[in-house]
């Protein structure tokens, strides 16, 4: 049994993590989709929020055989991964901007837990521009993002600014 763990904030889910999540499918039988409980960064969605938006996404994905789950976590990604029985961290990388930080993060990973082998996936080069943090910022100042995040997550997003609408 091949398990990985997909770690990160997903504040929100955006199409380029599910590139990637649709990417790393047919490499493992499982996927973990671990959101991390950050509420110190302030984020937009509240962990559960945001873990519910994956899972409605993730019906959407054809997973080629390979089971998904989302589970939120707080600490060590490593820990979390060496708790859920993850052989690998996935992550991916959308340009070279992205490397210094992950290559950092996965060698810390890997002295915390040396079992545990970090999978760089690249994204698909029209979601190479696409952060969550991006996607918050031009949304909030009234840009359109259609095609950019999953057409739910833009309807929480718009739910979240005018609740009454
Ligand atoms: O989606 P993000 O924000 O790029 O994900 C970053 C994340 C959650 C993977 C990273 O911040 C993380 O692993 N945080 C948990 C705390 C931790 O393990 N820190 C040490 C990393 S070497």
């Amino acid at each position: 049994m091949r398990r990985a763990l997909f770690p990160g904030s997903f504040d929100p889910l955006t199409n380029g993590h599910l590139d990637i999540l649709r990417r790393s499918a047919p490499l493992f039988d499982e996927m973990i989709v671990g959101v991390l409980n950050n509420p110190d960064k302030n984020p937009m969605f509240t962990v559960e929020e945001r873990s519910e938006m994956i899972r409605e996404a993730l019906t959407l994905i054809d997973g080629s055989g390979c089971t998904f789950t989302v589970a939120s976590f707080s600490g060590l990604t490593a820990e979390f991964a060496r708790r859920s029985g993850a052989s690998a961290i996935v992550r991916g990388i959308r340009a070279v901007s992205d490397y210094e930080y992950e290559l950092r993060m996965a060698l810390m990973n890997r002295r915390l837990e040396p079992s545990i082998e970090t999978v760089f996936l690249m994204a698909g080069e029209e979601y190479s521009y696409v952060s969550s943090t991006l996607m918050k910022q031009v949304f909030l100042l009234g840009g359109r993002i259609e095609g950019l995040i999953p057409p739910q997550v833009e309807a929480r997003m718009r739910e979240k600014l005018d609740p009454g609408a």
